[in-house]
């Protein structure tokens, strides 16, 4: 047939079975990648630990393939926290990140015993203390720093500059008052330090450059305040083929170099080899999703452009309007057509800028045409909205024999205005 086939799945019969928009996920694929992570860093070093960055894409199905994989997972709220619990992903091997956590979110994360806080700032540090107090639990914490090193990114996404949001800048007296804060509490107990330079990044010497930068910090701690770290948490970030454009490096392009560095640096310093935490979110979903759409009308206007517009877009994919991301994509049912023409897709909102794609080649393009937008398995799902009250789409997950099961239903109109209220004064009785 010429139908495009994903992962033993048949995509054309799969927008048939579950209808459009539909994202859908390969296992296997999210396997390969976790099994990389294995192969090329958790058993190629000692002392390594690598963690799932939730974000990219969670679901309660999700947490059970990332449990069984094993590997840990990185959340960053209350919802990501609950839905690792409702899972019954195993609570040590959580993480708990993010820059403004409340007290909800830290009393959940620590009635749960998560693995580790990722304390953002000093104001959280002392409410941290406060609650682990009060449930009487020793937390185990590892405090964000900002190496200042700037990764090539879109600007939204780049995090380890000095000037950020997240963490804390690496100013020696700041950072030995709050290591001294957790010495003398009885309830925290700092195991290292972390950071996250960006996201879809593809040059190891950023990472090398903030490993040297934080070894030397450890090893201040160590002459300063005889503190030891143990633990080193480099954060996510590696880059994946979104289109041609992008050369994606193999995973151990950068956990080689990072062992290579840190090695390096822990005879440099003097300072015992920390265990080393790697969080990869869109590496390991984002090349595992597609999603599927139907054409519906093909707008031509003679000697500019053609425009097929499909029945989602920024509302289940808000990248190239956030970031200009560029997708790839095929029409489904027409995979051996020659590519005879460009077409831009475009979303179906109420909005200019919702176009997935400009000038993609296509074959000649239709009404009922079935369009696969390729690599959208990370923060597509996970960044949907309802803009205009569209229902957010179906997941699909098709399992290792090609079979697939819908993982999160599709949203009804019904399930739109599920928490909405009318006010009595706007009723008519
Ligand atoms: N660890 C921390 C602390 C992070 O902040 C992030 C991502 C990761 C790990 C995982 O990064 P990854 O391996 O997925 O690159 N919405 C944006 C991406 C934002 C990433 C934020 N932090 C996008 O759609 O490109």
């Amino acid at each position: 047939k010429d139908h495009f086939n994903f992962a033993g799945g048949d995509t054309v019969a799969l927008a048939k079975k579950y209808g459009t928009p539909l994202y859908v996920v390969a296992e296997e694929k999210i396997m390969e990648r976790c099994e990389e992570i294995r192969e090329t860093f958790l058993e190629k070093y000692i002392n390594t630990k690598a963690a799932y960055a939730s974000k990219a894409f969670l679901t309660m199905a999700m947490c059970k393939i990332i449990a069984r994989e094993g590997l840990g997972l990185d959340v960053v709220s209350g919802g990501e926290l609950y839905t690792a619990i409702k899972a019954d992903f195993p609570m040590e091997k959580v993480m708990f990140h993010g820059n403004n956590k409340s007290w909800e979110e830290l009393y959940l994360a620590v009635e749960n015993n998560v693995g580790r806080i990722i304390v953002d700032n000093l104001a959280e540090l002392q409410l941290l203390d406060e609650i682990a107090r009060q449930q009487m639990k020793t937390v185990k914490i590892l405090f964000r720093v900002t190496p200042g090193i700037e990764g090539q990114t879109h600007e939204y996404i780049v995090t380890g500059q000095k000037d950020s949001k997240f963490g804390m800048p690496l100013e020696r007296e700041k950072i030995y008052d709050a290591v001294r804060q957790t010495i003398e509490s009885q309830y925290l107990d700092l195991t290292g330090f972390h950071f996250h330079l960006g996201s879809q990044l593809f040059q190891k010497d950023i990472y090398t450059d903030a490993i040297d930068v934080v070894l030397n910090l450890i090893h201040d701690l160590k002459e300063r305040l005889g503190f030891k770290a143990i633990e080193l948490n480099v954060g996510g970030g590696f880059g994946i083929r979104y289109t041609d454009n992008d050369e994606p490096k193999p995973l151990s392009y950068f956990t080689d170099a990072i062992m290579e560095k840190v090695i390096e640096g822990c005879q440099k310093y003097s300072i015992t080899t920390p265990t080393i935490i790697i969080e990869p979110g869109r590496w390991v979903v984002g090349e595992a999703g597609i999603t599927l759409y139907t054409v519906g009308n093909v707008k031509e206007i003679p000697n500019i452009r053609t425009y097929a517009s499909v029945d989602g877009g920024l509302p289940d994919n808000p990248r190239p309007a956030l970031y200009r991301a560029r997708y790839e994509a095929v029409v489904a049912n027409k995979k051996n057509a020659p590519l005879s023409m460009k077409t831009t897709i475009a979303g179906k909102c109420c909005e200019s800028g919702d176009i997935l794609i400009w000038d993609l080649d296509t074959p000649e393009i239709e009404a009922g045409d079935i369009l696969a937008v390729l690599a959208t398995g990370a923060y597509n799902y996970s960044m949907a909205s309802n803009y205009n009250k569209l229902p957010r789409p179906a997941v699909v997950l098709i399992n290792q024999e090609g079979k697939s099961e819908v993982i999160v239903q599709r949203e009804s109109y019904e399930n739109l205005l599920e928490r909405e209220l009318i006010p009595s004064h706007l009723s008519e009785e």
